[in-house]
């Protein structure tokens, strides 16, 4: 038998923090989210970039067959954004990787792949062992069958383990998607999150073009009994770069048990010293 290491002993290491991250919300068909989706994409698209001229605003669902099929969709209804590293205002250095479960939809017949055999997206989002063998990290859409001709990263093999969620609310008025719908959807999601154990922060997405009284229908979602302790809410736009670091960092100190102080700047305020 080995001796017992005494925890004294034990060296604290220098290697950063590693926090497994799954970014969630209503998705589908255009018949579930509306003309267009609440801004998944475009979230981890910004957080995972280190240049403003890599941002991408189209990472639409539809998808050809053989794009479905391809390393990077690797026949799975997630996208594996990779891994970055990034800084805490109090020093702490973390890599997040992130994954974004969404709902793949064949441009020829509209319909979500592998619809029938599938737990439905509110069930299935929450997962917290993900595996899909030899799958690219996505980066854009034109990656999309040209794989050889960009960097080529792939998921950690073995079961990957989420650390926490990330549950997306567009906060902007979208054609096609009443906001009861996106309520429903969310709380139903944030119910079987609940049930995982594993952390929450809720995440508005478009403040730039934000409705107030969707802002404020959030306000009392997040405070609802049934979550016991309130969900933090995080206000963010992507295509302002506003308060997306924020959103990752507030969610690993759950994580952590971080005993300072989380700042979460309100968006009209953040956008201010923007
Ligand atoms: P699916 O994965 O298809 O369910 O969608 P998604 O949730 O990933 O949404 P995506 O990030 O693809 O965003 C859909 C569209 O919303 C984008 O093409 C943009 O037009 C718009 N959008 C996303 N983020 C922002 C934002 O910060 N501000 C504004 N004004 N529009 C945004
Ligand atoms: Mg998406």
């Amino acid at each position: 038998r080995l001796p017992r290491l005494e925890k004294q002993n034990v060296k604290k290491t220098d290697t950063p923090r590693c926090i497994n991250v799954a970014v969630v919300g209503l998705s589908g068909a255009e018949k579930e989210k509306g003309a267009v989706g609440i801004g998944k994409s475009c979230l981890c698209n910004r957080f995972m970039i280190s240049s403003s001229d890599d941002f991408e605003d189209d990472h639409n669902s539809l998808l050809s067959n053989s794009d479905f099929s391809g390393r990077v969709v690797n026949n799975d209804n997630f996208l594996y954004w990779g891994e970055v590293m990034k800084t805490s205002e109090e020093g702490t250095e973390y890599i997040f990787r992130v994954i974004e479960q969404t709902e793949f939809i064949d441009d020829s017949t509209f319909q979500p792949f592998n619809g029938v055999k599938m737990d439905p997206y509110i069930k299935r989002c929450v997962a917290t062992k993900i595996e899909s063998a030899e799958k690219l990290m996505y980066i854009c859409r034109s990656q999309l069958g040209v794989e050889e001709k960009f960097e080529q990263k792939v998921l950690p093999p073995g079961k990957f383990n989420i650390d926490g969620f990330l549950c997306v609310f567009d906060v902007s008025v979208v054609p096609g998607r009443s906001i009861e719908k996106q309520l429903e959807t969310v709380t139903n999601i944030l119910k079987n999150i609940k049930s995982t154990t594993k952390p929450v922060v809720l995440v508005t997405t478009k403040n730039d073009k934000l409705n107030e009284a969707y802002v404020q229908e959030v306000q009392k979602l997040v405070s609802r009994n049934e979550f016991k302790k309130a969900i933090p809410i995080v206000e963010t736009s992507a295509y302002m770069n506003v308060n997306v670091d924020a959103a990752f960092i507030a969610l690993a100190h759950i994580i952590d048990r971080f005993k300072g102080r989380t700042k979460i700047v309100p968006y009209l305020e953040s956008v201010k010293n923007y």
